[in-house]
């Protein structure tokens, strides 16, 4: 191994660049040269592909998104977009790789090194918290603060109006997000894809006669939840309490930028710089993670088949602090 490509892939997620620049500078603390793709697997495909060294990766630590900047590609599920991305490698050549995302990252990484045997070392980027193999996602520290910081807002607005607030968080599968805020954030309820009771829970809630005396409410639902999003929500609840003052906010991509958090930070660092060292160390198609805050290692396809859960015990919390 003499040349480390890095990438990032799929969504962007605060964190990313901090991840970047520790890739970069292990690299090249172990005499490693390092190239950044840009746009993920497009830019492989379309050959942008470009020089880093130390100074690349100055003063990006603090910023939010990626400086290679992401895409969702579709042309690198094909074998003629694989084939043209292997070709550039190899003329940059790009000997091993360290991917920055998720699961449809890990997939294309692991196609990848099937066909045309350049190793790939994965690294979990998305602010969802979902992927397997890890307990922190980089991103998810800072965008659950983000949405918890909105919340608080609301919650003024709220109370001022005496209005319920239906809050839709991001989690297009998981209500990592959505539990979390709702927990920091005191609210009355959390509807999440892992908890097919939870509207129940909810419609008790606020048809209880103290509570319907309360002047507000939050209730944060996931972005996937079954029952749907806020504004849907909204409709269906106007529907069982048409005296209800009820007002949804969709956070949206608000939680997918800003300055990482310090822990985003740290543990895209850590993540970052035992990637190299997997590499260097031969193993591939794994992802890196943090598990009761040790360094593992997952195959690829462990972690894109399994299921990272919820806390039962957040559930459960979340229910008796709502009393
Ligand atoms: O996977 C991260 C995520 O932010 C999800 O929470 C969300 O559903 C999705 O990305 C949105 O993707 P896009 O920015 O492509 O619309």
């Amino acid at each position: 191994m003499k040349t480390i490509g890095v990438y990032t892939s799929g969504g962007d997620a605060p964190g990313m660049n901090a991840c970047i620049r520790s890739v970069v500078r292990t690299a090249i603390y172990h005499g490693y040269n390092v190239k950044g793709v840009k746009r993920g697997y497009e830019g492989m495909i379309e050959n942008e592909i470009i020089d880093l060294d130390r100074q690349s990766v100055a003063n990006i630590i603090q910023r939010g998104g990626t400086f290679l900047k992401t895409a969702r590609s579709e042309a690198f599920r094909t074998k003629e977009g694989r084939e043209k991305a292997y070709h550039n490698l190899k003329a940059h050549n790009i000997d091993a790789l360290v991917c920055i995302g998720g699961n449809g990252s890990y997939a294309g990484a692991n196609v990848f090194y099937e066909e045309y045997g350049i190793p790939c070392v994965g690294l979990p980027g998305t602010i969802d918290n979902d992927l397997y193999g890890t307990d922190y996602t980089i991103g998810y520290d800072t965008a659950i603060n983000t949405a918890l910081d909105s919340i608080d807002r609301i919650r003024d607005t709220a109370h001022s109006h005496e209005r319920v607030f239906i809050v839709e968080v991001m989690g297009r599968d998981s209500g990592f997000i959505a539990l979390a805020v709702a927990i920091a954030g005191g609210a009355e309820g959390a509807l999440i894809p892992e908890d097919i009771d939870d509207w129940g829970k909810v419609l008790e809630q606020l048809n209880r006669p103290d509570k319907r005396k309360k002047s507000f409410s939050i209730i944060v639902v996931a972005e996937g939840d079954e029952q749907g999003g806020a504004l849907v929500l909204e409709k269906k609840l106007k529907l069982i309490y048409p005296d209800m003052k009820i007002r949804s906010t969709i956070l949206g991509h608000v939680q997918r930028g800003g300055s990482p958090s310090a822990r985003d930070r740290i543990l895209a660092s850590r993540l970052g710089s035992q990637a190299v060292n997997a590499l260097m160390d031969g193993k591939k198609s794994v992802t890196v993670g943090l598990v009761s805050d040790k360094i593992t290692f997952t195959p690829f396809l462990k972690a894109i088949e399994g299921k990272k859960t919820v806390s039962k015990d957040l559930i459960a919390l979340a229910d008796i602090l709502s009393l």
